[in-house]
């Protein structure tokens, strides 16, 4: 038994739990009307993203360098690499949305009767819907990985 593969095993889960969760919230808000206050909550909670990605990142090189099995298991597998691709594309979608909630909020803000212009909650509603697919891939990959599928 190894306490600092299951401590980085359980941080882990955790962290990915709540990007996950993250992503669920900000699909549902942007379903609606983006009222000011519906709009501070997005850019509240689009702050957590880029701190629960970071450390995702971190504890999972952890895992690689520190677990139990040892980093030649995962990085000449094409499956590790899969789910590392769909986690940066997963980021990289994240991007706009972002750009957005902060630009539509400071807007909010300065003028009261704002109103999110349609084509651009479209576009945004479209990278969050895509952004949650390919995240579905990253389990999907992850237990294959674990397995030792890939070689
Ligand atoms: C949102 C992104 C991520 C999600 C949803 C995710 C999900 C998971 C899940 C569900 C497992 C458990 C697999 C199993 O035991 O069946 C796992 C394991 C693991 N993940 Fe991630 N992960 C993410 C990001 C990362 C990143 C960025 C890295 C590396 C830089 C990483 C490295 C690992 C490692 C090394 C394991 C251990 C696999 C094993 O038990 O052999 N993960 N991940």
């Amino acid at each position: 038994m190894d306490t600092t593969d299951l401590v980085l095993a359980i941080i882990h889960h955790l962290l990915v739990f709540s990007l996950a969760g993250i992503i669920g919230a900000e699909f549902v808000l942007i379903r609606g009307d983006l009222p000011a206050a519906t709009l501070k909550r997005l850019v509240g909670i689009d702050r957590h993203y880029g701190i629960i990605a970071a450390l995702i990142i971190i504890v999972g090189i952890g895992r690689i360098l520190y677990g139990l099995k040892g980093w030649e298991f995962y990085v000449y597998t094409w499956v590790f690499w899969a789910k590392m691709a769909a986690f940066a594309v997963v980021g990289l979608l994240s991007i706009i949305p972002t750009i957005r909630f902060l630009s539509w909020n400071r807007q909010a803000v300065a003028s009261p009767g704002f109103q999110v212009p349609a084509a651009e909650l479209a576009s945004v509603r479209s990278y969050v819907r895509t952004e949650a697919l390919i995240f579905l891939l990253i389990p999907v990959f992850a237990a294959a990985m674990a397995r030792g599928y890939g070689y």
